[in-house]
């Protein structure tokens, strides 16, 4: 596999002056991922969706650079707790972005099925009262949590795939081709009054191509095909079955908390389902390293993230100065491979996006202190010599 780096970004010139520096990968020959995948979608209320009007072929990597109003939704809707992304739906026939007077058709979707349309969105709609009412929707847990046992479902589904290849020609090649299959799929099925298939800006990691979000239970799907285009369509038209072999492409759903979507991966597969720690609150030792290499060992309890240990134990570089919210990578650490790897559940995208501002980030060991939690598995990692390690102060 060849990589190389995408771009670099001057950031803070001045007192804090460093450049940033991504790496993606050019290949698309990549081993696939074995199932089932790791459910790590964190924990959002819902999803906002702004719909651009340039085709995927048109977007740069980071979508928030070429448009203000992406960027300013994601501020404020990410205090929210909702998670925000772009698509496109084919209707619009812009060459480049980013374009004057951005005024785009919006959405926000929740996973009790409960969606806000806003035909004009536009900068000052982040004032709009109605518009954080809408944000401030609290679906219902409860419903939720259910899975259909299999009856037609009626009204539209949506399935919106990751093609955007300017960040990963994984998504664009994997991605690209599953929208060609799906569109085929839903052509002779006569089904283009009951799905539509969209294309949306990275989600779910380039390495899980192709990955997709169905609307309107968001879930997420990663490691899909062409191929599984006939058995996505079943999966949606017929309310997502247990017995649904899809389910081992599931990685989450947004709206549910990480114990809820534990809950619900149960219903689905009781065999593997998600620990979900019954000690809790137990305490626990941990160990730190600082950059000059002092060792510090904290008591710690199970289920507390790392970025909360260090704050209560005064252990220097781990700030968060944005409470955990994934805005400021002011948590971050390295978990570095020592024998095995750091027994911690993959990042998600945002934390990924997150990681990219990281001072000193490394390939495979840099991580958000406010997203790594406590486990049995990671005391046990650290007693078998693994330690977290902190970055420059
Ligand atoms: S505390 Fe801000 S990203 Fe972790």
């Amino acid at each position: 596999m060849q990589w190389i780096a995408k771009r670099s970004v001057l950031l803070q010139p001045g007192i804090r002056t460093f450049q940033l520096q991504r790496f993606y990968s050019t290949s698309a020959q990549d081993d696939p991922w074995p199932l089932p995948l790791p459910r790590s979608l964190a924990a959002r209320q819902g999803l906002f969706l702004l719909a651009l009007p340039a085709p995927p072929s048109a977007w740069p990597a980071k979508l928030e650079f070429a448009s203000p109003l992406l960027s300013a939704a994601s501020q404020v809707f990410k205090r929210n707790g909702l998670a925000v992304n772009a698509y496109y739906d084919g209707s619009g026939a812009a060459e480049h972005l980013p374009i004057e007077e951005e005024t785009y058709p919006a959405r926000l979707l929740f996973p009790d099925g409960r969606t806000f349309e806003y035909p004009e969105f536009r900068l000052d709609s982040l004032q709009d009262h109605n518009v954080m009412r809408d944000a401030n929707y609290k679906p219902d847990p409860v419903k939720a949590l259910a899975t259909s046992s299999g009856r037609n479902v009626t009204g539209l589904q949506e399935i919106f795939v990751c093609t955007h290849g300017a960040r990963d020609c994984r998504c664009s090649d994997r991605g690209g081709s599953l929208v060609a299959a799906l569109r085929k799929e839903i052509e002779r099925k006569g089904a283009v009054d009951a799905v539509a298939v969209r294309e949306i800006a990275h989600v779910g990691g380039h390495k899980y191509a192709a990955n997709a979000i169905l609307a309107p239970s968001l879930d997420m799907l990663s490691n899909l095909t062409a191929e599984h285009a006939p058995a996505l369509l079943s999966h949606i038209m017929t309310g997502r079955p247990l017995r649904s072999s899809l389910w081992k492409h599931w990685r989450g759903r947004y709206g549910l908390t990480e114990e809820q979507q534990g809950e619900l991966w149960h219903q689905v597969d009781p065999g593997e389902a998600q620990t979900v720690s019954n000690a809790a609150g137990s305490s626990v030792r941990i160990r730190f390293e600082t950059f000059e290499g002092d060792i510090k060992e904290v008591n710690a309890r199970l289920g507390d993230s790392l970025l909360q240990i260090g704050k209560e134990n005064g252990l220097p570089s781990l700030e968060g100065v944005c409470g955990g919210n994934l805005e400021c990578a002011t948590c971050h650490l390295y978990l570095p491979p020592t024998g095995s790897p750091p027994p911690v559940p993959e990042p998600s995208e945002e934390e990924l996006d997150m990681l990219g501002y990281a001072i000193d980030y490394r390939d495979g060991q840099s991580r958000l202190g406010c997203q790594v939690k406590v486990t049995q598995e990671l005391v046990k990692w650290i007693e078998d010599g693994g330690i977290i390690k902190l970055p420059r102060y």
